[in-house]
């Protein structure tokens, strides 16, 4: 990966547990793989007051939890980079300073008035800061100001992170108030799962291997899954939980992406206009499900108490009669030629069996039983099932049958990759090598305005008044530990299918 380009980093929300856990040691990654210039500086604005001395300490010691191989002195070459201004990003009265600062690291840093603003703040302050960005004409890239001599040129770059809206209509709100300050190339959607390694390796076992295209559609593939579990509850995010949901939190916006990049055609090029097409097409090919056939489509869930844990209803926080789904299992299609309505079940939920984030890719069986009444037991040849594991462990395995030793008997066996074994690295943290990417301007694995409204397009008959009969009676539907709700397996059986469960020791 080439190195990013230098640049100014704000972070509104500084003082955030994003900011602190996430951001700054994932920068500290990027800094020890030499992916940082030398020049980037990195300024932290919320409103509690601290000095830049205070902030640094602070974020060492989280900084120190969370990189196992830490390093003082390449901690310090960052920290020297690392500076705090304490400002209320809402009141223009605090931008005045908040600019001149931003302007004095910008010339002492020399980054070139290459600015990247990360909106690491609750969803509701994404507009207000966005107007207060325009008022304060920093975005002077693309249509408001661009130098004939490509040496002088700089970019304003804006991060904004999920939530991206609560809605349909929220989030056409928020793009629109993007869309009236940056360039759509200026706007940084991150979603870290697309940040993960094996996110992108699925690009490459699809693009780079000449056997699995060829078999990638309708005609081979009975249907795919992908599930993200969780074995924790909602711990101390109740507030956020209670307005948001499992749909919300992790379909509309991680596992739509996963199902695009499973989904979608090849792209001419890996470039980022190329990529973001052929998801924007994926996405978009999903059809409406209809009102009728929402509660065929979906299963929604609450955990119940037990494990010597309380029930979702049971939190302080949560309405007795929530509407808050804790788990969620939809089942989408994709209408086109390749998928031919192909089924995608999508499956999330906190307090599941294990903590499991997977892709499974379903083949059909062999066309024709060679070994019908050849084998002793009798049984129908079973498709091939491919699994991109995706966390907590980084691993791709495909079953196929083999002759087991002895009397002719089909058997299915695996063969896989282990990541992190195959090829001896640590995992990174997925937000560093996207930050390095919106300094390097790559919007490969950043989503587009339509892919987000796209998704929100395919969730919403799951969130809206189509779900109430299905959410009517999901309270403490399936017990902790546990895959999920009854009604998650009888839309498996439905279809004659049946989810990927696999045992906890699963090699
Ligand atoms: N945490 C995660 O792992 C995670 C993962 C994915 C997405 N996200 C998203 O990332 C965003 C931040 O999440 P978070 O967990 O870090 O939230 P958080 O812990 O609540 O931090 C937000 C910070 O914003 C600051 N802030 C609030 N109002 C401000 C204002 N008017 N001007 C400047 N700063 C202000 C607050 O600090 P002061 O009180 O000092 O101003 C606060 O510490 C949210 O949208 C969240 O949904 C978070």
């Amino acid at each position: 990966m080439q190195p990013a380009d230098p640049c100014l980093l704000v972070i509104f929300g500084a003082s955030g547990d994003l900011t602190s856990r996430k951001l700054i040691p994932s920068l500290y990654q990027m800094h020890c793989a030499g992916l940082l210039s030398g020049a980037t500086q990195v300024l932290g604005v919320s409103r509690r007051p601290k000095s830049s001395e205070d902030w640094r300490g602070e974020l060492k010691s989280v900084a120190q939890k969370h990189c196992p191989t830490f390093d003082d002195s390449k901690w310090a070459e960052l920290a020297a980079r690392i500076h705090y201004f304490a400002a209320d990003a809402v009141k223009q009265a605090d931008w005045e300073g908040l600019k001149r600062e931003m302007g004095r690291l910008d010339e002492s840093g020399k980054c070139r008035g290459n600015l990247l603003l990360f909106l690491s703040v609750g969803p509701e302050l994404y507009e207000p800061i966005v107007e207060q960005i325009e008022l304060a004409g920093l975005a002077t890239e693309g249509k408001r100001w661009c130098s004939l001599n490509p040496a002088d040129r700089s970019w304003q770059r804006i991060v904004v992170e999920k939530p991206f809206g609560h809605d349909e209509v929220s989030a056409a709100s928020l793009n629109r108030a993007l869309g009236r300050v940056f360039e759509e190339e200026s706007i940084y959607r991150i979603d870290h799962y697309l940040g993960k390694e094996v996110v992108q390796s699925l690009l490459v076992l699809r693009f780079a291997n000449s056997i699995f295209e060829p078999v990638w559609n309708h005609r081979y593939i009975d249907h795919v899954q992908i599930t993200a579990s969780e074995s924790i509850g909602v711990e101390d995010r109740i507030g956020f939980y209670e307005r948001t949901g499992a749909l919300r939190d992790m379909i509309q916006s991680h596992m739509l992406q996963i199902m695009a990049f499973v989904a979608m055609e090849p792209p001419t090029n890996f470039s980022a206009d190329h990529i973001r097409s052929e998801k924007i097409k994926a996405i978009d090919a999903v059809p409406v499900v209809s009102a009728a056939s929402v509660p065929l489509c979906c299963a929604l869930g609450q955990y119940s108490s037990g494990s010597g844990g309380a029930g979702y209803a049971e939190l302080p926080g949560v309405a007795p009669q929530s509407m808050t789904e804790t788990f969620a299992a939809i089942r989408l299609t994709v209408d086109n030629w390749r998928w031919a309505r192909t089924p995608f079940y999508l499956r999330t939920g906190k307090r599941m069996a294990q903590k499991r984030t997977e892709v499974v890719v379903q083949f059909k069986p062999p066309a024709a039983d060679l070994f019908r009444g050849v084998c002793p037991d009798d049984a129908r040849l079973e498709g091939n099932r491919l699994v991109i594991e995706i966390a907590p462990l980084e691993r791709t395995t495909l079953r196929f049958a083999s002759k087991a030793p002895g009397a002719m008997r089909v058997a299915p066996v695996e063969m896989g990759v282990d990541y992190a074994k195959e090829f001896a690295t640590a995992t990174v943290e997925a937000y560093g090598p996207l930050l390095v990417d919106a300094m390097r301007g790559d919007q490969s694995l950043f989503k587009h305005r339509l892919e987000v409204e796209g998704a929100w397009k395919a969730v919403m008959p799951f969130l809206n008044e189509d779900s109430l009969e299905v959410r009517r009676a999901m309270h403490s539907n399936y017990e902790p530990g546990s895959w999920g709700p009854a009604s998650s397996t009888e839309l498996m059986a439905r279809d004659g299918r049946a989810w990927h469960n696999p045992p906890k020791s699963s090699p």
